[in-house]
């Protein structure tokens, strides 16, 4: 049985900072953020949005455009590792605001960057089981990453939401079953403690962490699949990776060349993985869903057709897990992912001022207690806690 990915959205944010003005601000070479970094813009969560926000909108429409009925889903996962609740799972939430029935699993997944494919592919393994009995698995990876004004880490945040639509009908991307390499090392490279809204990471460390990842996750794929020698990854049409920022992708590419023994590892980058790294450019770091991000963005950018070629992907999260898999781009895929309009609606945002996004980061640092108030004015919105329950609300409530 084929299985993958049948549908595919994206929420992110209304506004974003311009990283060339938050060099200035902080007295750092735009140089830096924009080639060093590789990210241009950083989207900035508003402060009645929240990863509950990002994922239900995500949900809400994944299932409109693929005419996906609620009752539809057997399984509902949110895998984020900035969770709004230290019990109440973000996806009970999305379920009250899409409407999925009871007749459905929800749960969170947790393991940083890598929680959203953890779900995605347990979520796999039982619709191949049989045990969806012919019903599908909405997987979303949903966060807001956030390291803190000056912070080394405060150009590579962002936010947002990927919601995966999986089934027996992978129009999108069908999934290898049973070739993904994996690489997991208890390690302290990045983490958020229960006391901290902010992430405390240990960044130099975090990076080569993540390449380490990369080398086993990889060699243990190219064992699984018995690669022959020489230029394994030329079989692929494309590689997206877990995109933090731009330049990690391209340390990361670097990497696994290397491990293929190019002598220039640099030399296939254009063609294998830049197109992935234009809508991260844009967004920023989303955790979870960044590598998702990444496929959406090779996906709406890679000019020559796509459709029955493989190409690999890299997840990774701090800590560590790291998966490298592998599918089969679906007919539909590229059309699908244009038929979305993300440049449109990246283009539509508003560009806040240094003073604004400050003043933003400096709200959210109280929003967890903030009384219902304010003036919703979006899909889905936070409006406040009431009773210690957060409080939103929906197009169904409105
Ligand atoms: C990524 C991170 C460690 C960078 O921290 P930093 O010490 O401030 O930045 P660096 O001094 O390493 O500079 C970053 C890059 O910009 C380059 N750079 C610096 N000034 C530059 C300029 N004026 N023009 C162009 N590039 C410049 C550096 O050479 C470096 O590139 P390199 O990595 O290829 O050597 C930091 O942003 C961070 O902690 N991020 C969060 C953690 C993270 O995302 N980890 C990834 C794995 S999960």
């Amino acid at each position: 049985m084929e299985v993958g990915i049948e549908g595919l959205s994206i929420a992110f944010p209304e506004v974003y900072l311009d990283l060339a003005e938050l060099a200035v601000a902080r007295g750092v070479a735009p140089g830096k953020y924009l080639d060093g970094i590789g990210t241009r813009r950083m989207a900035v969560a508003l402060p009645e949005e929240d990863t509950v926000t990002f994922a239900a909108r995500a949900a809400r429409e994944v299932l409109e455009r693929t005419g996906t009925a609620p009752d539809q889903i057997g399984l509902l996962a949110v895998g984020t590792e900035t969770a709004v609740d230290h019990s109440k799972p973000v996806a009970s939430f999305v379920q009250g605001l899409v409407g999925i029935g009871p007749r459905c699993r929800v749960f969170e997944t947790k393991h940083a960057c890598y929680g959203g494919t953890a779900a995605l592919q347990l979520s796999l393994d039982w619709i191949r089981s049989g045990n969806a009995r012919g019903k599908k698995a909405l997987v979303v990876c949903a966060d807001i990453a956030r390291y803190g004004i000056g912070t080394p880490g405060e150009p590579t945040q962002g936010a947002g939401a990927v919601a995966l639509l999986l089934s027996d009908r992978p129009e999108l991307l069908a999934i290898e079953a049973g070739t993904a390499g994996i690489a997991a090392v208890d390690v302290h490279d990045f983490w958020r403690p229960l006391y901290s809204k902010d992430a405390m990471v240990d960044g130099h460390y975090s990076v080569q962490c993540y390449l380490d990842a990369v080398s086993g996750a990889y060699q243990h794929h190219k064992e699984l699949v018995n690669a022959p020698p020489g230029l394994y990854s030329d079989h692929f049409a494309a590689l997206a990776y877990h995109v933090p920022y731009g330049k990690m992708a391209k340390k990361a590419h670097r990497q696994l060349r290397s491990l293929d023994g190019d002598v220039d590892p640099d030399a296939s980058f254009e063609r294998l993985v830049a197109a992935g790294l234009m809508m991260p450019a844009e967004i920023g770091n989303i955790y979870t869903g960044s590598l998702y991000l990444a496929l959406a963005s090779l996906l709406e950018n890679t000019k020559a057709p796509l459709a029955g070629r493989p190409i690999g992907l890299f997840s990774y999260g701090s800590g560590s897990c790291a998966e490298f898999y592998t599918g089969v781009v679906g007919p539909k895929a590229q059309q699908w992912v244009r038929d979305l309009g993300l440049p449109a609606r990246l283009a539509a945002r508003r560009s806040l001022s240094i003073a604004e996004y400050e003043e933003i980061m400096r709200a959210r640092e109280d929003l967890d207690r903030r009384p219902v108030g304010g003036a919703p004015g979006r899909d889905f919105s936070f409006l406040g806690v009431d009773g210690h329950r957060r409080t939103y609300r929906g197009p169904a409530q409105a």
